[in-house]
């Protein structure tokens, strides 16, 4: 099977990405020389439709198959459910040879790895996304973990898997605000490296959430783990260039916690972030107005939940200086200098970060309030 490979020497490791993949796992397992005993991490939703295939495909050759499924949503990538799956794996004699598959999309990927990256300091792992955004961006470049209350992905490790397993036809079953959430990840590979990807995504957003032709659809997927690939070989533990994968999640993060992870998707939240960083780009003279307005036109046909809750822009910048991305106090912040060219600054000052929330603040009143007029 023909991957793109992530090129990191001895953890070097293939992409597969191909539709209707995914029984070819027990032979992929087995290819790779997996140990025998494997875990198979899962959520409810994705359960449902696929974990008694997988399972069984393993069981066909020969692996032993415990499975974990686990509620849906971001609570689930927490310290306790990590204990939990310790415990277990511990009761069932898992030792350093055995493997965890994570079956799912970004939280049960991040919460498997994890765990895979800790158990006995570092078990053998397998990705098999089946969300947008875990096919495009979260599956690939091994970074895993969990939240913390007081933020988001804070508790982690770079882990990287054995091999990744994308059969795109598995999208068929995702609600569609998630294939919208996927979309903003999407897009921002785009702003961050490839102007004529831009312009695809421009012409085919309202085809691809629709899953309108599974080809582009895969093609899209390939291209966006290519570049995240290119980005990981050159920068695999974040010290630089790998930085600009963080293209508005810095005021993205934010937002979900604030809103304790329960009202935005992950995606729609970067997909807000990377509209203040536009606008701040733009008012800052980085970015000119036409292209301000291409990006800002595309970010704003990503799909936002109806209401968006109002928050204090204070409240907000206390937690972007809770992030990743401040070192010794210094926020590092992804900006855009045109479409495609990414460039990373430690000289914003609190009051622009200010300003820019406070734009965005007006945007979700405005649209707040239009949706509430919009209902008869
Ligand atoms: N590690 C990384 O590099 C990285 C990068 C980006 C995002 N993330 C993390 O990823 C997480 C978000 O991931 P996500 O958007 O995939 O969310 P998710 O894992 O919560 O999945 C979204 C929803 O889709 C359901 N689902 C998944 N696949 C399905 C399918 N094929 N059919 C039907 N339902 C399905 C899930 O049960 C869930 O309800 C966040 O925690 C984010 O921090 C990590």
């Amino acid at each position: 099977m023909k991957g793109i490979t992530v090129d990191l020497g001895p953890q070097s490791y293939p992409i597969y990405v191909e539709s209707n993949s995914l029984k070819l796992i027990g032979k992929l397992a087995k290819d790779h020389k997996l140990g025998r005993k494997v875990a198979i991490i899962t959520d409810v939703n994705v359960a449902k439709y696929y974990r008694e295939d997988v399972e069984s495909c393993l069981q066909d050759e020969e692996f032993q198959v415990l499975g974990f499924i686990f509620p849906a949503g971001e609570q689930t990538k927490s310290l306790k459910m990590a204990d939990y799956l310790y415990e277990k794996l511990i009761e069932a004699n898992f030792d350093r040879n055995s493997v965890i598959i994570s079956l799912g999309g970004g939280v049960i990927g991040d919460l498997a790895g994890f765990v895979a990256a800790t158990f006995m300091r570092g078990i053998t792992f397998v990705q098999i996304p089946t969300t947008l955004l875990a096919q495009t961006d979260s599956s690939v470049g091994g970074k895993v973990g969990i939240n913390h209350r007081l933020a988001k992905n804070l508790v982690g490790a770079f882990h990287q898997p054995k091999f990744v397993l994308i059969d795109p036809q598995v999208l068929k079953t995702l609600p569609q605000r998630e294939i919208w959430s996927g979309l903003a990840e999407i897009v921002k590979y785009a702003l961050i490296s490839d102007p004529e990807f831009f312009d695809f995504l421009e012409d085919t957003l309202g085809e691809l959430v629709l899953l309108k032709n599974m080809d582009d659809v895969e093609m899209v997927i390939e291209h966006c783990c290519s570049i995240k690939a290119n980005v990981v070989n050159q920068d695999e533990k974040e010290s630089g260039l790998r930085r600009i994968l963080n293209l508005g999640h810095t005021f993205g993060h934010a937002f979900e916690t604030l809103t304790d992870y329960a009202v935005l998707r992950h995606g729609e939240a970067v997909a807000l972030g990377m509209r203040g960083i536009a606008w701040l780009c733009k008012e800052n003279q980085l970015l000119d107005e036409d292209e301000y307005n291409r990006i800002d036109n595309l970010l704003q046909r990503l799909r936002l939940p109806e209401t968006v809750p109002d928050f204090n822009p204070k409240d907000v910048l206390k937690k972007i200086y809770h992030d990743k991305k401040v070192i010794d106090g210094v926020l590092n912040l992804v900006l855009l200098e045109g479409i495609g060219k990414p460039v990373i600054r430690n000289d914003i000052q609190e009051d622009t970060i200010l300003s820019t929330l406070e734009f965005l603040r007006k945007q979700i009143l405005v649209k707040n309030l239009s949706s509430r007029r919009l209902k008869p």
